[in-house]
């Protein structure tokens, strides 16, 4: 396992989103009130890249069809959150000034 670095830390804000390709799998780097989240790259409702998400409100919205998930918990707000699949979410490491994933 390897630590790789996303991000420097000063550039994370709220709202941040920005999609990554490391070692063949496509992350996502979120930020919102202050906790950073790394995702994988796909929404569980049809695999779509999630590279123009809004992010807010401990939530993130698909651009695609506009389903919004829980952060914090992964699910899937509204009518469909029982039949679809949670957020893939990988644990975030820190190194010196920048976040990053242990892969
Ligand atoms: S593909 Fe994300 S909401 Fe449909």
């Amino acid at each position: 396992m390897a630590y790789h670095p996303l991000e420097q830390l000063i550039n994370l804000h709220d709202g941040y989103c920005r999609p990554f390709q490391v070692a063949g799998h496509a992350l996502l780097l979120v930020q919102d009130e202050g906790r950073p989240y790394v995702l994988v790259n796909r929404c569980p409702h049809m695999d779509a890249r999630m590279d123009r998400a809004q992010v807010m409100d401990n939530h993130i919205r698909c651009p695609v069809h506009g389903i919004a998930f829980n952060l914090v918990t992964g699910v899937a707000q509204g009518p469909l959150a029982h039949c679809l699949k949670q957020l893939e979410k990988l644990p975030h490491a820190f190194e010196g000034t920048t976040i990053g994933v242990d892969l």
